[in-house]
């Protein structure tokens, strides 16, 4: 049998206490053991992003990290972005009305990459976006809705008070 490992991290501001093995990925720890089926595994390579959450506030692919190494951090998914189901992040708002998605798949990966990004460059312009998450591959779209969901998305959070 495998040895295990204690960890404890908070996940959306819930605190969570699992024995693990050490090989576990922090993307099938996040969906298998904690259950938020959120996140999304496309490649398990760290190519496509689809498993992008965030650790401590900044933008990490959980498909390439171990849950071991996640021991006494602070993570957010993409179930953590809207308050309840009538009250959506300016974000997911900003998908929604600008057609950001069709099938969703990368979709929590995209709006985790953009969290912290429009925090850090509030007022980006389409090339800075186009860049922002040229790291997340999405088969669906072709882009462009992403892109003006995301330029939505910085105008919604300035114009928040
Ligand atoms: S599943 Fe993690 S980057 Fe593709
Ligand atoms: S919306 Fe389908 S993969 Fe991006």
């Amino acid at each position: 049998m495998s040895q295990t490992h204690s960890i404890q991290v908070r996940i959306n501001g819930t605190p969570y206490a699992h024995e693990v093995e050490p090989r576990l990925l922090l993307a099938d720890y996040i969906r298998q053991v904690v259950g938020l089926s959120g996140t999304h595994i496309g490649c398990e390579h760290g190519v496509c992003g689809a498993c992008t959450i965030l650790l401590d506030g900044q933008a990490v692919r959980s498909c390439i990290m171990l849950a071991v190494q996640a021991d006494g951090h602070e993570l957010t998914t993409v179930e953590g972005l809207a308050q309840d189901e009538k009250s959506l992040h300016p974000i997911q708002e900003a998908f929604w009305e600008a057609h950001g998605l069709q099938c969703g798949f990368c979709t929590p990966g995209i709006l985790m990459t953009l969290v912290p990004y429009l925090e850090e460059n509030p007022n980006p312009t389409e090339t800075e976006v186009r860049d922002a998450i040229s790291g997340n591959l999405c088969r669906c779209t072709g882009y462009q809705h992403i892109v003006d969901a995301a330029l939505l998305a910085a105008e919604k959070l300035q114009s928040k008070p």
